[in-house]
């Protein structure tokens, strides 16, 4: 039995998805990470895929862009596929001084001007945070692998194309790493339904001068976070 937007038997998903925007990533990263991947779902060509790593089942679907669209798919997901563990992959815009193209970033809190999560939470604002679950086996891999991993805070904004100028600097005075669009939902989301969320990012593009990746950078440049979430997801946290 399917849901409105996955057209997916109802055990096809494992317990641990990676989310990327794009399905067209979803489709790269089952081809060429997983052992015998198989499609999922295709509905909107927002496709799902199953298949192994390191012997245990992942599945990696596209989330599209924004809170909303990443909310429909992690909700169906979670309720009606059982998912358990969702682990957001994707690019982001750096802010903080320092953070080069190709840098890792790990959202462990993120600010949003998206009204969802005071919605789900009474008007309140609620702590979005990633889980330390899944944020353990990542840091721990990342440092065991050299990579360049910041832990931090992001922004998870409804418009990519920001209409207040004055927004660059307020979030680089409150430690902001870098702007996305997803996280601050997701974590909401994972929280009310009591499942493990969290968000690797590279940063694609530099906010303050404009720096960013080519196409070409794009397509092969995300294979070390893709490898981290990889292990993230599939190792059992030590603590
Ligand atoms: N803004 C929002 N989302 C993004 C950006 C950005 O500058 N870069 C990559 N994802």
């Amino acid at each position: 039995m399917a849901t409105p937007h996955i057209d997916a038997p109802r055990q096809a998903f494992a317990p641990s998805v990676l989310l990327p925007g794009d399905p067209a990533r979803a489709a790269y990263i089952a081809e060429r990470f997983l052992e015998r991947p198989e499609r999922v779902c295709a509905v909107r060509n927002m496709w799902g895929f199953t298949g192994l790593y390191r012997g245990g089942a992942v599945s990696v679907m596209g989330s599209g862009m924004g809170i909303p669209s990443a909310l429909i798919y992690a909700t169906e997901l979670i309720d009606h596929y059982g998912v358990r563990r969702l682990l957001r992959i994707g690019t982001c815009g750096g802010v903080a001084n320092g953070l080069e193209l190709g840098d890792l970033v790990l959202a462990l809190g993120a600010c949003t001007d998206s009204a969802v999560n005071r919605t789900r939470f009474g008007g309140c604002d609620f702590a979005a945070t990633a889980s330390f679950a899944l944020v353990e086996p990542l840091v721990t891999t990342a440092r065991a692998r050299g990579l360049a991993l910041r832990v931090g805070t992001v922004f998870s904004t409804d418009l990519f194309y920001a209409a207040d100028p004055a927004a660059l600097a307020r979030m680089q005075s409150m430690g902001v790493l870098g702007v996305e669009m997803e996280a601050a939902g997701l974590y909401g989301l994972a929280a009310h339904r009591g499942v493990e969320a969290a968000a690797l990012l590279t940063v694609s593009d530099h906010l303050l001068d404009g720096r960013a990746m080519s196409p070409a950078q794009r397509e092969s440049g995300l294979d070390d976070m893709i490898e981290l979430a990889l292990e993230g997801v599939c190792r059992e946290p030590t603590s």
